[in-house]
């Protein structure tokens, strides 16, 4: 068989990943990859073609999940190096992927594909995308990128525009919805929370176990479903800062959430409130399973363990 490779194998998503197909496949068959040493994981920077592609060589890469990227707060602070490790990075794996003859890779864009006038409600899958930031911006031309891959070279790639991810396996990572992940730690070790987005910030979210189950979803769809070749419009739950605070201080008495925005409300602003995402259910069958009480249960239970915090 050929091997899955998972970059940003000790990021949000990847290490989730990892686990999840090193169970189902055998830990030989999931080569893991990331600029940080972590486990057993190959250390290579995306931006490095060269060593990149000794990796393609030493083992046979089949499938790839290329999910090494910046997200958007990150990206402001540095928008060259986002658009290095985020454009430069996938266009690598494309090459790459193209090279070896894998058969199928996976790259995640995000709701910052979309943009001030973007619709703010149940946005379509064929929104206007005009990003406002430098995450977003390689969001939508590493869109484009997919889709000319696939047109030009028949690669077949598959994306989703992630809605932002809510998990408790590793720390937040400096994008704007990670305001939600935040919470959840400092609630649990602190009693309170200063948010940097407004009260009533609404924003598209999902809980981690619904973003995998979509990634093998995608993934696993007969060739002949998969109609959107940019990537997918991906709905889980939308609420806002205020409504999480409210949901986990009915399950943590004491919590006190203040707000103090900063440069992240205007990130937070630019991006739809909800997801219109009829299309992916329709073609390979993508429904969520978490509401807003489920994800705060888990997330809570979860980090009491982690932490080794009880939950009173
Ligand atoms: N979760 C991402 C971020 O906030 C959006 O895709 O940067």
């Amino acid at each position: 068989m050929n091997k899955i490779l998972i970059t940003g194998s000790s990021g949000q998503i990847g290490s989730e990943l990892v686990g999840l197909l090193r169970s189902k496949y055998g830990n030989d068959q999931v080569v893991a990859l990331d600029n940080r040493k972590s486990g057993d994981a190959e250390v290579v920077d995306v931006t490095d073609v060269d060593a990149l592609g000794e990796v393609f060589n030493k083992h046979s890469i089949g499938t790839v999940y290329h999910l090494a990227g910046l997200l958007s707060a990150t990206g402001e602070k540095n928008p060259s190096l986002a658009w290095n490790v985020n454009l430069n990075g996938l266009k690598n794996i494309l090459d790459l992927s193209l090279a070896h003859k894998a058969d199928k890779v996976f790259w995640p864009s995000s709701i910052a594909a979309f943009g001030p006038s973007t619709q703010k409600k149940m946005a379509p899958q064929d929104a206007r995308t005009n990003p406002s930031t430098m995450y977003g911006v390689t969001k939508v031309a590493g869109e484009l990128l997919c889709d000319y891959y696939h047109t030009r070279y028949g690669l077949d790639v598959r994306s989703v525009r992630y809605p932002g991810l809510i998990s408790h396996a590793t720390e937040p990572g400096g994008g704007t919805t990670d305001y939600a992940v935040t919470m959840f730690y400092e609630a649990l070790q602190k009693r309170r929370y200063t948010c940097f987005v407004k009260p009533t910030t609404v924003l598209p979210m999902m809980y981690m176990d619904d973003a995998i189950r979509a990634t093998l979803g995608i993934m696993d769809a007969d060739a002949d479903r998969i109609k959107v070749h940019t990537s997918y419009n991906l709905a889980g739950l939308s609420f806002s800062a205020e409504e999480l605070a409210a949901a986990i201080g009915r399950r943590l008495s004491g919590f006190m959430c203040e707000y103090a925005p900063d440069f992240r409300q205007q990130i937070a602003d630019s991006w739809p409130e909800s997801i219109d995402d009829h299309q992916a259910r329709a073609d390979w069958g993508w429904k969520p399973k978490y509401d807003l009480d489920a994800l705060v249960d888990t997330m809570l239970s979860a980090l009491s363990k982690k932490l080794h915090i009880p939950l009173v």
